[in-house]
This record gives structure tokens, C-alpha cells and sequence, in this order.
């Protein structure tokens, strides 16, 4: 078994972050988004993984190397443009040979592993086994309508949705893909569909099986999908203080993972929370729910349940900084002396003085 991760496309709901940085490689609990997919697949047993990239291929190249992090071998596959999902599982036909192969789209985080989803496909010998997970707004999302337990219909964001169930960004499929793949047409957006592919596979006759999501998944398109990752993920840490703290008369509550070469004076996290490496949080109050990459400053300022990216500062804030995205070398400073709640979405190297 083979594993296919798509790390190309645009982002495009995720700009302004999406304009410098691979909007799979945006942190989550302080590491990439795509990380946690590689260790899903990795726990499936796989070692042989295909990494599907596009324009920001060095970026994606410099984060993950050659596997050997998670003793696999990752081979890097560069799909000319965004044309669709099918066209990714074509351009890497060469890799995946004749080999079955979990293809996990990158920006989609699932909870729980894949151990029983990959053995399902092995027990029932289905030319492929697609996740399902019932949403709120289908309409987002490759639909699927069931009968009596079978697929009989497959469609890509619905304007009137056949069904609540949503393909989740995960699937097994065998070498017959690649037929599939080869005889379906572009969609109105002009790209290959998947959902296009696999109901070729259903009406020819293969056998595709649904397999439904007990646990929690998330597609992570937009800003309020990753605060959410975010949160779900935070939800499971333990606490780890193990690289030391400079603890100047600061209070750490509940559960916090702080990263080597911090200092805390006069302030309190809550967890849950991460601090990372190297940042300084002075006269502040951090969490809960929130992930502090490295190198940020944090001065007089209150922070909880957001995301704040790589050498950030932070000085002075007048308002509670909540449920807020923020790229990284952001700086963010008081002008005047209002005090409100604030929701913010900001692209690296903003500047916010309110
Ligand atoms: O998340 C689940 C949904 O993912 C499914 O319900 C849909 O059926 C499926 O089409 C997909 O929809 P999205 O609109 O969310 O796909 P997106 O364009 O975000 O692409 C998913 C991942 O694949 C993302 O990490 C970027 C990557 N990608 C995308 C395209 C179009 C590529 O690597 N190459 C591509 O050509």
C-alpha cells in the first residue's frame, strides 16, 4: 500500500496567509497541518509516500525532506498546475505503479488513524473505499447519495445536495483508478473531479464501498476550520515543561507544552496551550486554546483561543486578542486606549495599531 498526499493547489480562502506560505504547512498546535496526515498514513504502515505539490513546492520540500523524520520514503511529485484531483492521482500514475494507495488530500486533518479504514478495504477486496462524514453544509463539499448501504450517486458541491454526507478528504483506491481518471471530462470550474472519477468507477460496474467517520475530521479551507483544528488538537496535549522555563513570577494552569528557551515573567497561560521556542510573554495573559509559535513577543497584552504564527509582536494590545489568526512577523501595537473584544484574520507581516 502507497500513500498519495495532495500538497499543490491555491488556498485561495485561506489569503492572506495563503499568499506566502503552503496553506497545508499552516500550524496547528505549532506544526504543520500536513504533518498530521503524514502520521496518519505513517501509522497505517505506510512507507512509501508521494507528496503531489505545486507552486510551493520548496516550501513543502524544506518541512518535510526525504521522510526520514518518520522513517519513510517521500518522493515529491509535481503536478504542472491545480487542475483538479484527478488530474493530481494522474500525474502521479507513475509512482503508484499498479499498487493500491490512500490518497489523503493535505489541508484535511482526521482524528482517530486509519488502521480499520485501510483493513476494511483489504477484507471486502473493494476497488476502492471512500470516507463519508455527515455535515451541516453539503453544499461545500463532494456529496454522496446512498441506497440500502451502496453508493449510487457522487457529486461535487451540490447546489441542491442528494444527501448531509460528505466525502471526507480520504480514499483508498486500486489501479482501476487511473481508467477513471482518464475518461472523465473537466467539470464547469475546468477541473478533473474525483468525485467524477469514482462514480465512472460506480457506473462501470467496480466496486466501491462508503465507509463512515466515527471520529472527528475537519477540511481545514478556512480561518475559523483551522481555530477549530486548533482547538481539537490542543484538547489532547499533556502537559511538557521538560525543555525548562524561565519562570519569572508567572502562573502555568492546566495543561501547557512549552517549547526550549522561554521566558515568562509576571504573566499566566491557561491551557490548554503551547508556547514555542524562544518567545517572551511579559505582563500577559495566554490561552486557553491557543498555540504560540517561536520567536513571538507578547507584552501587556490577553490572548486566548487563537493561533499566533512564528516571530510576531505583540505589545500593548488593548483589546482582548480571540479566535484570531495571525501571520507570522505581525506586528501588533496600541494607539489609542479602547478596550473591546477584537476578531482578526491577518496575512504575514501585517500591521495592526488600533
Ligand atoms: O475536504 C473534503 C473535500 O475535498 C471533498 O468533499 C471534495 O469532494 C473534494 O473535491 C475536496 O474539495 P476541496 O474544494 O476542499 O478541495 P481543495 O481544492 O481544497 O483541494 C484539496 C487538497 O488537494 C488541498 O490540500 C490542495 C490539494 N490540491 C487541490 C487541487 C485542486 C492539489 O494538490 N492539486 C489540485 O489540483
Amino acid at each position: 500500500l502507497k500513500g498519495l498526499i495532495l500538497s499543490g493547489g491555491k488556498g485561495t480562502r485561506l489569503r492572506p496567509l495563503t499568499h506566502t506560505r503552503a496553506k497545508q504547512l499552516l500550524p496547528v498546535a505549532n506544526r504543520p497541518i500536513l504533518f498530521y496526515g503524514i502520521e496518519t498514513l505513517v501509522d497505517t504502515g505506510i512507507k512509501d509516500l508521494g507528496i503531489i505539490v505545486g507552486d510551493t513546492r520548496d516550501e513543502v520540500r524544506a518541512a518535510v525532506g526525504d521522510g526520514a523524520a518518520w522513517g519513510i520514503k517521500v518522493t515529491y511529485i509535481e503536478q504542472s498546475a491545480p487542475l483538479g484531483l484527478a488530474h493530481a492521482v494522474k500525474t502521479a500514475q507513475d509512482f503508484i505503479g499498479q499498487d493500491p494507495f490512500v490518497m489523503y488530500l493535505g489541508d484535511n486533518l482526521i482524528w482517530g488513524g486509519l488502521r480499520r479504514f485501510v483493513q476494511e478495504f483489504y477484507e471486502t477486496k473493494a476497488n476502492s473505499l471512500i470516507l463519508l462524514s455527515p455535515v451541516e453544509e453539503p453544499q461545500n463539499f463532494g456529496v454522496a447519495q446512498l441506497e440500502k448501504g451502496k453508493i449510487v450517486k457522487l457529486v461535487e458541491k451540490p447546489k441542491d445536495p442528494p444527501s448531509n454526507l460528505a466525502l471526507v478528504g480520504v480514499y483508498i483506491f486500486d489501479h482501476n483508478i487511473f481508467k477513471a481518471v482518464d475518461r472523465i471530462k473537466p467539470s464547469w470550474r475546468n477541473e478533473l473531479e474525483i468525485t467524477d472519477a469514482i462514480q465512472w468507477l460506480i457506473t462501470n460496474g467496480y466496486n466501491v464501498k462508503p465507509y463512515s467517520v466515527t471520529n472527528w475530521w475537519k477540511d481545514t479551507g478556512k480561518a475559523e476550520d483551522i481555530l477549530e483544528a486548533n482547538r481539537m488538537v490542543l484538547d489532547e496535549i499533556k502537559t511538557d515543561m521538560s525543555a525548562g522555563i524561565h519562570n519569572h513570577n508567572s502562573q502555568l494552569v492546566g495543561r501547557v507544552v512549552v517549547e526550549e528557551g522561554v521566558e515568562l515573567t509576571n504573566s499566566i497561560i491557561r491551557g490548554p496551550a503551547i508556547i514555542g521556542a524562544g518567545s517572551v510573554i511579559v505582563n500577559s495573559c495566554v490561552g486557553p486554546y491557543t498555540s504560540i509559535s517561536r520567536g513571538v513577543t507578547i507584552v501587556n497584552t490577553e490572548i486566548e483561543y487563537s493561533v499566533i504564527m512564528e516571530d510576531c509582536r505583540i505589545i500593548d494590545f488593548p483589546s482582548r486578542i480571540r479566535n484570531s489568526l495571525v501571520g507570522g512577523n505581525t506586528t501588533l501595537c496600541r494607539s489609542t486606549s479602547r478596550c473591546k473584544d477584537i476578531n482578526l484574520v491577518l496575512g504575514d507581516n501585517s500591521q495592526l495599531f488600533i
